[in-house]
């Protein structure tokens, strides 16, 4: 189970981000232990790289140690496709010094005896992604049986202790399972963190939102935000990004992505992207993010910008303290 729990811990996690903060290190930082997948979603394009030209990274911690980051997302590709995924996950969470790990996972490989070793290397938390509240999740992922694992799995790790939170894409074909989807996870005792949709992984318009679909989903915006008043710690984003998706949605320009310096992507072969979806920059041994320009970007806007980008205002801390979170909520990332 994490080890970090209680007043004490948040302490530390308070002024451990006072303290990343006042040596700009990044804040969060995506392992990438591969690009392989074993679902084939037609909105990502990562399962479609099978054939790495990467030599696998072994050691995460120096990386983790290279940029002392506030907190590290373990991600893929789908992680469990690498064998020594728990060793990696174990290793970054032992490395003295106070971080929030946590993973992202699909959940197909969370068999009983998986998650409770996952449980046991004392992460943080487990992001299962969800998209669908029933078998329409296994049509999604193309992996026939994922919900009923999903269902079985979620509920049994939170039960011995764990930290699970879904997230969840906002597109669409699933609007009208958005806000079913936080209720869900509140009969489940999880938290959910939605990200809207992007086309700029598999180049995939299909669930972009048709015009005459905009007011649809600022009806869901809305339900969430509802929500997330009435279950604080169930819905986990920060409302700053449900009050810009409107905005960007509907056409306004919303830079200032941070990809790069707040947040970076390390690659299985050890280079840094931006982001998931910008190409790699140089090696991480190389790279210096005070360096470096900021990214001019403003093609998407998943949480995993949105979220990092919620200016910390002093209402953002009251809904920080309100969901139990530490900002930027650790698992909003792509
Ligand atoms: C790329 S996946 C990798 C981790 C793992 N295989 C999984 O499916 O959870 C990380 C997260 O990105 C989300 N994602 C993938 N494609 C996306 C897209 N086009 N727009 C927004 N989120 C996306 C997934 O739903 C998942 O939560």
């Amino acid at each position: 189970m994490s080890k970090h729990t209680g007043i004490f811990n948040k302490v530390r996690a308070v002024s451990a981000l006072v303290s990343n903060r006042a040596k700009d290190d990044p804040l969060n930082i995506t392992l990438e232990l591969t690009r392989r997948c074993n679902a084939r979603c037609d909105y990502c394009n990562h399962w479609q790289e099978q054939k790495q030209t990467e030599q696998d990274l072994s050691d995460y911690v120096a990386v983790v140690r290279r940029f002392r980051p506030f907190s590290v997302t373990v991600c893929g590709g789908e992680p469990f496709m690498r064998k020594d995924a728990l060793e990696i996950i174990r290793a970054v969470v032992d490395e003295p010094g106070w971080r929030y790990v946590s993973i992202i996972t699909n959940g197909w490989f969370l068999t009983e005896d998986r998650a409770q070793k996952l449980i046991d290397t004392g992460i943080d938390q487990i992001n299962v992604s969800l998209n669908f509240p029933d078998d329409r999740q296994d049509t999604d992922r193309k992996l026939p049986g994922l919900f009923k694992r999903i269902s079985h799995i979620v509920p049994w790790m939170i039960a011995r202790g764990a930290t699970v939170q879904l997230n969840s894409i906002i597109m669409n074909d699933n609007l009208e399972d958005v806000v079913p989807i936080a209720h869900l996870a509140h009969k489940w005792g999880a938290s959910v963190m939605y990200t809207l949709y992007s086309e700029l992984p598999a180049d995939n318009h299909g669930h972009l939102f048709p015009p005459d679909r905009q007011a649809k989903l600022f009806e869901v915006i809305d339900g969430l935000s509802a929500l997330k008043r009435q279950l604080p710690a169930v819905v986990a984003n920060a409302q700053w990004y449900f009050d810009m998706i409107p905005t960007y949605v509907s056409g306004t320009v919303i830079d200032g992505c941070t990809a790069g310096k707040k947040t970076l992507h390390i690659s299985p072969g050890g280079m840094v992207r931006p982001c998931a979806e910008l190409p790699p920059v140089a090696h991480y041994t190389e790279y210096d993010h005070r360096a470096i320009a900021p990214v001019t970007c403003t093609r998407c806007f998943q949480a995993c910008r949105g979220e990092v980008q919620a200016p910390l205002t002093i209402s953002r801390m009251v809904e920080c303290l309100r969901t139990g979170s530490t900002p930027p909520r650790a698992g909003a990332t792509v």
